[in-house]
């Protein structure tokens, strides 16, 4: 579809639904002219859909936004328009999605709803609970301005958090004992916001992954794989639609852990050779698990099979053990290592200890072209940077922070937020490395790493809170 014709779709869609409604609140749902105003929508919406997978109608403001872009529609329309805007504030409803493909009866009870909500106490709630049972369409909550302008630290934190409590939730024994671990709707709902985020705010989300001192190491593990997989699959050029197939297969990757006794998961010391070969059995646990639920959906099977590899290696010295290396899928090189990124990052599994991200990096790199995809490292390596967000690190000025945004151009020059300087025990500034001075030299560098864990900073401070200082004019640099 060129763009000027796709324009003029979305454009029509609007205007159609808005149509639509109208129609439907003068005549009864089975009234000749509802029924040919919902097929022109059918028709629209599945066109899109067949192309982008998709469509996604926000209202933000006083504006509609499809797909994330500001629809900007033509005169004629604008009456229409401001009466479907008035409609939908009125009920609370800010997001209608629209995925798979759309049925006639599936509007109809959309519409249905939606009318008949004006009059309710609760419209949201009785238009959503209306549309529950949909395979097509799905609506969310009306933000009011306030919240869309909020903090977007809170934002970015609300998704991680909301995308934890989810896979707490979802990923626990009970759920897959009766094998319906999975609701793919809800799932694609927050693994889309996570997409959303990753797009938006990519560092202020990658910041998340990087404060480990959760107690609930599992669901947090799982969100940051899913989190880092994004951030490698949007520099793979991946679309949306990808992207969240991807972060659905991230997010259940270690479904078979479930089957694991917890006295083995969480026992304190090293694991037992008899211990570790019940581990190694989970990419295996995991992909029957996922292939045993009660939802047969092609993400599930692609998220299945993701779990059976992710253990494989790039050159399969890895487990399971194959007779046969068939290749492996891209999901599964990609959430291998943002897997193995994590857990070296982290105090839980394999080590006792956790290493500064630093240092998992030169891991990683070591097993280049042997464990991992030596292609995708590099990418991943670029897009943390040498230097990854929480590394804490010793500038040649003398002032001590925590590596805060990486820089794409400067790998090794990223944003650090400085805790403390020799004047001052306490600072809070931030400082971008690729500054540099009037003579052409760099304001600063970095002259070591320390370990975080060691120095015990709660990261989590730091990265959830904007910095309360401007950095100093005169720095000096020690030689
Ligand atoms: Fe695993
Ligand atoms: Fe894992």
């Amino acid at each position: 579809m060129n763009e000027i014709s796709e324009k003029t779709i979305l454009n029509d869609i609007i205007n159609n639904l808005a149509l639509m409604m109208r129609t439907a609140q003068m005549h009864n749902i089975n009234n000749t002219a509802v029924i040919n105003q919902i097929e022109r929508v059918v028709l629209l919406v599945n066109s899109v859909l067949s192309e982008a997978g998709i469509l996604r109608i926000d209202l933000v403001g006083e504006f509609i936004h499809i797909n994330n872009e500001r629809v900007r529609y033509p005169l004629e329309h604008l009456f229409n328009v401001d009466s479907l805007i008035k409609e939908l504030k009125k009920r609370g409803v800010g997001t209608i999605i629209f995925e798979n493909k759309l049925e006639m009866e599936e509007v109809k009870v959309f519409v249905k709803s939606f009318i008949s909500a004006g009059s309710s106490d609760n419209p949201f709630e009785a238009i959503y609970s209306a549309v529950s049972g949909l395979r097509s369409i799905e609506i969310d909550r009306l933000k009011s301005v306030k919240e869309q302008d909020r903090d977007i630290r809170k934002i970015v934190k609300k998704s991680y958090f909301k995308a934890v409590a989810f896979s707490k939730g979802e990923i626990n024994v009970n759920k897959v004992k009766a094998k319906d671990a999975v609701s793919v709707k809800k799932t694609k709902m927050i693994i889309r916001s996570l997409v959303d985020m990753i797009l938006e705010e990519e560092q202020l989300l990658l910041g998340m992954t990087a404060i480990k001192d959760y107690d609930e190491y599992t669901y947090h593990h799982s969100v940051n794989v899913s989190v880092l997989s994004l951030a490698l699959g949007q520099r793979l050029g991946f679309d949306k639609k990808a992207l969240t197939e991807l972060g659905i297969a991230a997010l259940f990757h270690d479904v078979g852990k479930v089957t694991v006794p917890p006295e083995i998961l969480n026992k304190p010391a090293s694991f037992s050779d008899e211990e570790w070969t019940i581990i190694r059995k989970h990419p295996v646990w995991g992909f029957k698990t996922e292939l045993k639920m009660k939802t047969i959906d092609p993400i599930i099977i692609r998220a299945a099979i993701v779990s059976f590899e992710h253990h494989l290696n790039y050159d399969y010295t890895g487990y399971p053990k194959l007779r046969i290396a068939a290749g492996l899928d891209t999901f599964s090189r990609i959430v291998s290592i943002a897997d193995q990124y994590d857990a070296l990052t982290s105090s839980r599994v394999y080590r006792r200890t956790a290493l500064s991200p630093d240092r998992a990096l030169s891991i990683l790199i070591e097993d280049s072209g042997k464990k991992v995809d030596p292609f995708l490292l590099k990418i991943f390596v670029n897009m943390v940077g040498v230097f990854p967000i929480g590394t804490l690190v010793m500038l040649n000025t003398q002032e001590l922070g925590i590596v805060c945004e990486s820089n794409p151009l400067f790998v090794d020059r990223p944003k650090v937020r400085v805790i403390a300087n020799k004047n001052d025990i306490r600072s809070d500034y931030i400082v971008d490395l690729s500054e540099k001075m009037p003579d052409g030299r760099f304001a600063r560098s970095i002259g070591k790493t320390l370990d975080c864990n060691k120095y015990k900073i709660n990261l989590a401070e730091y990265l959830f809170t904007a910095p309360v200082q401007t950095p100093p004019q005169n720095i000096t640099i020690s030689m």
